[in-house]
């Protein structure tokens, strides 16, 4: 049987995870495969450290180049993170003719768009299903399953830190710091947690996805990004009163000439499939043509989950070896002279349902100041609520609206915050209600 030799790039929690199923479910691979896939040099700056593997003499090495560069290998694993050196070779790799795959979402929604034209350009498979929720085939479903069809939205949990620290705080009372804590001590987060608590992540993987959903390049600075890090334990609470949990979505919908792409904390129903994904689990909606919704879920982090999908794209890249078909999935779902430059829509155009709390002083005539100035700027209240006791001489008070227009919710939330009656800054949730008729 051919035998197809593969190097990888760290060997840190999914490397280790890679090399694992990689000599434990050999055959099987290779009865699926129809080649042997041999993992024949893994570099990495620790090969002491021992694994639980037993790997064959010369198989560790802290040279990278013994890998990159050896002419033998036909598949790199990049599986080191960050945009530096993973980047150097990455494209080194690319350069010697190889394929890789790589787990590396922020190098992708970063710079991708020059490191996907490099492998198009040398003529070598770019696989990366690993970047986006772990186990979850949503970028074979994207690439390869919708080919027919044309996608109208995505909907996803995409980041298992922030839904474990938002479940942790609704259903256990935990603290965020404990939560963030746990998550950390489970492997989930990233090396730096701002870029998980402070949505970086999540938009990150959405880059990714609204890319090969719509054939379009857009830049990760253009994506409106709000983590979870202000959300205060009241409002999880208040949302919960009002039928709604709070999760950090990634949101995705295609205008035709623009799209929509944000990340930002969102209320919804508890009806709601997403409302039920929790802890470390992710979860994406995606809503196409022929279809209508189809649901991905699974563990979206860790070390078997997210080797599982490293491997199936290793598969997929040695079975393109073996049939001469390289390349026969365009890398980012369309031909890459197809792909189109249009516009992220600014979050101040979105139009959506809104939760507002402030701290106001509990006195008469407040309510009408502050409703007369919502009402001004045309936003009209669903429902007022004055809830809980007063703290320092201020009651909470929650305001549901009908939709309204993001630019004018910032322009009355400015106004709102500077009145003498109202004290710390009003706090804004987005509600996604599809039960809504408004
Ligand atoms: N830090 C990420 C998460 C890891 O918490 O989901 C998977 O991308």
């Amino acid at each position: 049987m051919k035998k197809i030799n593969i190097g990888m790039l760290g060997c840190g929690t999914v490397g280790t995870g890679v090399a694992r199923i990689l000599i434990k479910n050999k055959d099987l691979i290779s009865s699926r495969t129809g080649a042997i896939l041999n993992l024949k040099r893994i570099a990495d700056i620790d090969i002491t450290t021992d694994r639980g593997i037993r790997f064959d003499d010369g198989v560790m090495t802290s040279d990278v180049y013994k890998v990159v560069d050896d002419p033998d290998i036909d598949i790199i694993l990049e599986m080191i993170g960050g945009e530096t050196i993973a980047k150097d070779l990455t494209l080194r790799a690319i350069n010697n003719g190889k394929h890789v795959v790589t787990a590396n979402k922020a190098l992708l929604a970063g710079q991708g768009n020059f490191i996907f034209r490099a492998a198009e350009e040398k003529g070598v498979d770019l696989a990366f299903e690993a970047s986006v929720g772990g186990c979850m085939p949503i970028i074979k479903t994207l690439r390869e399953s919708l080919a027919g069809n044309r996608i109208e939205s995505m909907t996803g949990i995409l980041n298992g830190t922030c839904n474990y620290i938002l479940s942790k705080i609704t259903d256990d009372g935990s603290t965020f710091k404990v939560a963030l804590l746990e998550a950390q001590k489970r492997g989930y987060a990233e090396a730096d947690p701002t870029l998980d608590i402070e949505g970086f992540d999540t938009a990150h993987k959405l880059t990714l996805l609204t890319s090969l959903a719509y054939g379009v390049e857009i830049n990760l600075d253009d994506i409106y990004i709000e983590g979870i890090s202000k959300i205060l334990p009241i409002d999880i609470e208040f949302a919960g009163q009002f039928g709604y949990r709070i999760k950090l979505l990634a949101i995705s919908k295609n205008r035709g000439d623009a799209v929509e792409a944000r990340v930002h904390p969102t209320m919804i129903t508890f009806d709601n499939i997403l409302s039920n994904v929790n802890d470390t689990l992710n979860a994406i909606t995606v809503s196409a043509e022929a279809t209508g919704d189809i649901l991905l879920y699974g563990h979206g982090a860790g070390m078997m989950p997210t080797a599982s999908s490293v491997i199936s794209d290793t598969v997929d890249i040695a079975r393109n070896i073996l049939s001469g078909s390289t390349g026969r999935i365009p890398l980012l779902s369309y031909q890459m002279k197809n792909i189109r430059k249009i516009p992220v829509m600014p979050i101040d155009e979105i139009f959506t349902h809104y939760y507002i709390r402030f701290f106001a002083l509990d006195k008469p005539g407040v309510l009408s100041r502050i409703s007369g100035i919502l009402g001004k700027y045309e936003i009209s209240i669903k429902s007022v609520h004055q809830k809980g006791r007063k703290v320092n001489g201020s009651v909470p008070l929650v305001m549901l609206t009908h939709q309204a227009r993001e630019a004018d919710i910032t322009k009355a939330l400015e106004e709102i915050n500077s009145l003498d009656v109202v004290s710390d800054r009003p706090a804004l949730i987005r509600i996604e209600d599809e039960n809504s008729q408004d």
